[in-house]
């Protein structure tokens, strides 16, 4: 189901049940608020547990029915949560069950919020029943928009039931103990099962070295966790089969593997809470950011996405947290719309007076007030998301694909290789996506399991793992014409991190037409260098040896020992083309060489010469319509160069090929 609203939506989290006692006060000027931010939807519940069921199996819904019917009469769609991220005490008390145990095996306590085991069945019980209470009660309220299920899902339980569960995930996968001992490479440290039932979870009390242990693990967990938000949803697709389910995300978090979240779901949604300081260092804060952003959306299968959360001005759970900048709040908003989102929602809507979160950033803070700077910037973001309403629905058309896959992260940094617990598999994915911003193309983030046959060129950094069928498509893509590129330490190892070995090759080294011999890990204090094209550069960190079968140099490295060894390839495969760069590189590198191989593969920019600090994305609706967002990451002024007249879908003005950019700014441009 595609999620489609003809707005875009501005909102965000609303607790109303923090002021029960003033419903006829606070509760309506909440909607009088609401109404003059240009807030069209609330998101309901999501920690409202303890207040729709007081005592076990004892209901209220009443002061929901009335927050629902008030959002109703005030025109704004509820974003209505399934309240399981967090349990009231009297759960904890009756079935402790629903609590966690930790990986040394110690029963959790009541508190907190994320806390829950996702294979306690009282839970599933306690989570069902209230989901299908919701979903009965709301299902033809015309304030009900879409389904927020639970809150950032996150992190593993090692009770007995999750310990059972594992074994069963393991039987499943591997059908006999001796598939999983010689998958698993048991023979090490005579490690050797004789049985699943002597199988338990990793921990520092036992075992935790084992790499194919910690990612089957990691992988169990993250499946149990997409089940258990199957259970969750269950009762809201019988009983409300059109509307949309989404649960908030948060970017890169490496508990639960998103893509797999994400094809669960209808619309992918996402909290974003950048670090912004004010100053120059927020280019790098917003090319994060845009990051996260095109992830989210490429978790949601480049459908729009949400951005479910963001603070509407400082948080208070980052070290230091400073207020934002004017004009910060509606950059941050924008930013979210040219990335592909749907939404600007916010965390939260009003500040309570006390817990944790009295001091976070909300649109009505604890003034209690409408006369704040962050309200009036709220209500300049709420007329700019109406003057874009255009933009609602429309979509990217991106034709290159940048490789995040959740189980090369894992099996990356569970590799005790190279440069331990600092690999920078993140970041190396991070700094393709930097430079492709940079050279001004659009980009989509895909995983192993993606369909990439569209795409014109594929970035697959650090591709370590071979999931099932990825050497294969990754053939069949490049055979087809595609353009890979990919990078040292990729391929390493199948999907059980078994090494590939010459006798069974990588399917990397046909594609790539060599086979890597040996791989270093320089220090801060080592480099190598080599030169492209008269340009010299240089190796830090990671520099990897290799002997090439098919493969043509593109450059060789200039000393060390590894003096004349090929370090940049490119290899003719079938129609296509694979760049291997086999060199962790500096910025420049990076840069030059997608330049390059772009311009090869006959990919033209969005924008071609944009100053440094800018870049732009597009998105089309059905009927061919382009929206072109250019943006500035810095705090200068910049002038950006347009080919031809545009006119400005905010203003409505033209703009002839000079157009002027204030500091953080987005601009907004129309084909005319
Ligand atoms: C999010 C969470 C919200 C709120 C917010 C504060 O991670 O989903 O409930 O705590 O952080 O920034």
């Amino acid at each position: 189901m595609k999620f489609h609203y003809p707005e875009l939506l501005h909102g965000g989290d609303y607790n109303p049940e923090q002021w029960m006692e003033q419903k006829d006060t606070i509760w309506k000027q909440d909607m009088q608020y609401a109404r003059e931010a240009g807030i069209n939807t609330l998101s309901i519940g999501i920690f409202s547990w303890a207040y729709l069921e007081p005592e076990d199996g004892v209901y209220d819904f009443s002061w929901m029915d009335e927050v629902m019917d008030n959002l109703a009469a005030n025109g704004i769609k509820a974003v209505l949560a399934t309240p399981s991220g967090a349990r009231p005490a009297w759960m904890a008390r009756k079935y402790p069950s629903v609590l966690r145990v930790t990986e040394n095996r110690l029963n959790n306590v009541f508190g907190g919020r994320h806390n829950a085991c996702y294979s306690s069945p009282d839970y599933e019980r306690k989570v069902t029943e209230i989901n299908t209470r919701l979903a009965e009660r709301y299902k033809d309220h015309p304030a009900l928009l879409m389904w927020h299920v639970s809150n950032e899902y996150n992190n593993d339980c090692h009770c007995p039931r999750c310990q059972e569960r594992f074994r069963d995930w393991c039987r499943a996968r591997y059908g006999t103990i001796e598939n999983l001992n010689r998958a698993w490479w048991n023979s090490f440290w005579s490690h050797k099962y004789s049985c699943f039932e002597e199988i338990i979870s990793p921990s520092s009390l036992g075992e935790e070295e084992n790499v194919a242990h910690l990612l089957a693990w990691r992988r169990f967990s993250s499946d149990n966790l997409v089940r258990f938000f199957q259970t969750e949803i269950a009762p809201l697709r019988r009983i409300t089969p059109d509307v949309p389910v989404t649960t908030n995300l948060m970017n890169t978090f490496s508990g639960l593997d998103y893509y797999a979240l994400g094809r669960a779901m209808d619309v992918s949604s996402w909290d974003n809470y950048p670090d912004w300081r004010g100053d120059e260092r927020d280019l790098k804060t917003a090319r994060i950011s845009a990051f996260h952003h095109d992830l989210m959306r490429g978790v949601g299968d480049q459908k729009p996405f949400l951005m479910m959360e963001s603070s509407p001005s400082s948080v208070n759970w980052h070290t230091i947290n400073p207020l934002r900048k004017p004009g910060t709040i509606l950059y941050q908003g924008l930013q979210a719309i040219a990335h592909g989102s749907d939404s600007v929602q916010y965390f939260q809507f009003r500040a309570g007076r006390g817990g944790s979160e009295q001091y976070h950033g909300a649109v009505i803070d604890r003034t209690g007030t409408n006369r704040t700077r962050t309200f009036r910037e709220v209500a300049e973001v709420g007329a700019t998301l109406k003057q874009l309403k255009g933009v609602a629905g429309s979509e990217t058309r991106n034709q290159i694909a940048l490789l995040y896959d959740w189980h090369v992260r894992w099996a990356v940094e569970g590799a005790w290789m190279l440069h331990r617990h600092h690999e920078r598999y993140v970041e190396t994915v991070r700094d393709f996506h930097i430079e492709l911003g940079r050279l001004g193309y659009g980009v989509d983030m895909v995983d192993e399991l993606s369909d990439i046959s569209g795409y014109k060129v594929l970035i697959a950094p650090m591709a370590y793992i071979m999931r099932p069928g990825f050497g294969e498509k990754l053939k069949a893509f490049v055979e087809n014409g595609g353009t890979l590129i990919t990078t040292y330490v990729s391929g390493y190892v199948n999907d059980e991190l078994l090494t590939y070995m010459d006798a069974d090759p990588s399917p990397i080294n046909e594609i790539a037409g060599r086979h890597v011999d040996e791989c270093d890990a320089l220090d801060d204090r080592t480099f190598a260098h080599f030169v492209w094209n008269g340009k010299k550069y240089r190796v830090k960190e990671v520099a990897e040896l290799s002997t090439l079968t098919t493969a043509q140099t593109l450059a060789v490295y200039a000393d060390r020992f590894y003096a004349t060894k090929p370090c940049f390839t490119v290899n003719g495969y079938g129609m296509g083309r694979c760049y291997y760069i086999a060199v962790r590189t500096d910025e420049d590198f990076l840069n030059d060489a997608l330049r390059y191989i772009l311009n090869e593969a006959n990919l033209q920019p969005i924008l071609p010469k944009l100053p440094e600090g800018t870049w732009a994305t597009e998105r089309y609706q059905e009927d061919g319509t382009r929206f072109v967002f250019v943006q500035n990451g810095t705090h200068e002024k910049k002038t950006v160069m347009l080919p031809k007249a545009m006119k400005d879908a905010v203003t409505g003005k033209m703009v002839y090929e000079q157009l002027e950019m204030g500091e953080l700014s987005v601009a907004v441009l129309m084909d005319e």
